[in-house]
């Protein structure tokens, strides 16, 4: 990355680094020392700084908080075997805020605001990015509404920031899920494709009731006949049936999530048949019955590759069988890891050094 403009930085006088246990890290509960500030207000961005992580004040009528103006990333840093450190596709996040910011009637994120404050702030905290198998720095960039009023429009004034945490698996054994048939999660022309908070708020009591049935996720069916499959929790779903990979085709209501595009993308390059199209949950449970069905897992950022052991749908739960080491899901999950890692080629250009 290049070095475009310097963002002013107060360093922290007290890091928290050396209190971190590493090996003890829940995902979202450990923030780096420094976090990005930028402000927008009368039509334009203001100058970033870069501060010590910490709480901040916003008016009790801030929009954000009643009317859900605000919108998010996940992305993450790795620690290659010389200690260089790597962002995977910072721009495939940066057109998607920006889509996302779009939809939700914010501002654009200026390129070398997002990019300069991304090399800056993990510069800065170069520290925190973990290098044990399995982990990474986790990057949250948001935006969210500051005006205080209490009027329904979108707000004149927003503050984008950028937070870090170093993380270890999300999911660390193979998960429970059942399809979901009353609940909607979105629908065609409404705001799934966006990043935005009001999605996850909504997504929180219907997979509240699956965990208590025993599942840890749900499958999020279509929002007209609860038929097709969208998206598994946080996660994009794919299957393997007949040695293809199925995976819902994207549209208005799903996530274009950037680890499914990386995953298609060496699947193709493997030659491997890809099928993005509507798929039924009957048709996964028909698979599963004739023995067709060899792989689901989930594909997501915070996620990475998530491997599902079990389907639920109402009244039974169909188990898969435990994929093989040479399974699609393996493959991917390593390549990808050793892309990340500096060990095998980045073929496409998805590191971006910092
Ligand atoms: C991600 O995978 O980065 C997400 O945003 C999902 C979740 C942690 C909200």
């Amino acid at each position: 990355m290049l070095d475009t403009f310097t963002i002013p930085t107060q360093r922290t006088t007290a890091s928290r680094l050396a209190a971190v246990d590493f090996d003890q890290l829940e995902f979202g509960k450990t923030f780096s020392d420094h976090m990005l500030v930028v402000d927008y207000h009368n039509g334009e961005w203001q100058e970033p700084q870069i501060v010590p992580y910490g709480d901040m004040t916003v008016s009790p009528a801030n929009s954000a908080l009643h009317y859900g103006q605000a919108i998010f990333e996940g992305m993450k840093a790795y620690k290659n075997q010389q200690g260089d450190i790597y962002i995977f596709r910072p721009y495939d996040n940066l057109s998607r805020l920006n889509l996302s910011a779009e939809r939700m009637c914010m501002p654009a994120v200026p390129e070398e605001i997002f990019m300069q404050g991304l090399n800056q702030l993990i510069r800065l905290d170069a520290e925190w990015v973990p290098n044990f198998t399995g982990s990474a720095l986790y990057i949250r960039p948001f935006m969210f509404a500051t005006d205080g009023m209490l009027g329904v429009r979108p707000s004149d004034s927003y503050r984008f920031m950028i937070i870090t945490c170093p993380v270890g698996l999300y999911y660390n054994k193979p998960l429970r899920v059942r399809f979901e048939e009353k609940y909607v999660r979105s629908a065609e022309g409404g705001a799934g494709f966006a990043k935005n908070a009001g999605n996850y708020g909504a997504a929180m009591y219907p997979t509240k009731l699956a965990q208590q049935e025993g599942y840890n996720q749900l499958i999020w069916t279509d929002a007209s006949e609860h038929k097709y499959v969208e998206e598994s929790g946080t996660m994009n779903a794919m299957f393997v049936i007949n040695d293809r990979l199925i995976t819902p085709a994207l549209s208005t209501s799903i996530l274009d999530g950037i680890t499914r595009r990386s995953v298609l993308q060496l699947a193709h390059d493997w030659g491997m048949p890809v099928e993005e199209r509507k798929v039924s949950a009957l048709e996964i449970l028909e698979a599963q019955a004739n023995g067709t069905l060899q792989e689901a897992f989930g594909v997501g950022t915070a996620a990475t590759i998530a491997p599902i052991a079990t389907i639920g749908y109402p009244g039974q739960d169909y188990t898969l069988p435990t994929p093989p080491a040479d399974a699609f899901s393996h493959r991917v999950s390593a390549a990808l890891a050793a892309i990340r890692s500096g060990e095998a080629a980045d073929q496409h250009g998805w590191m971006v050094r910092v």
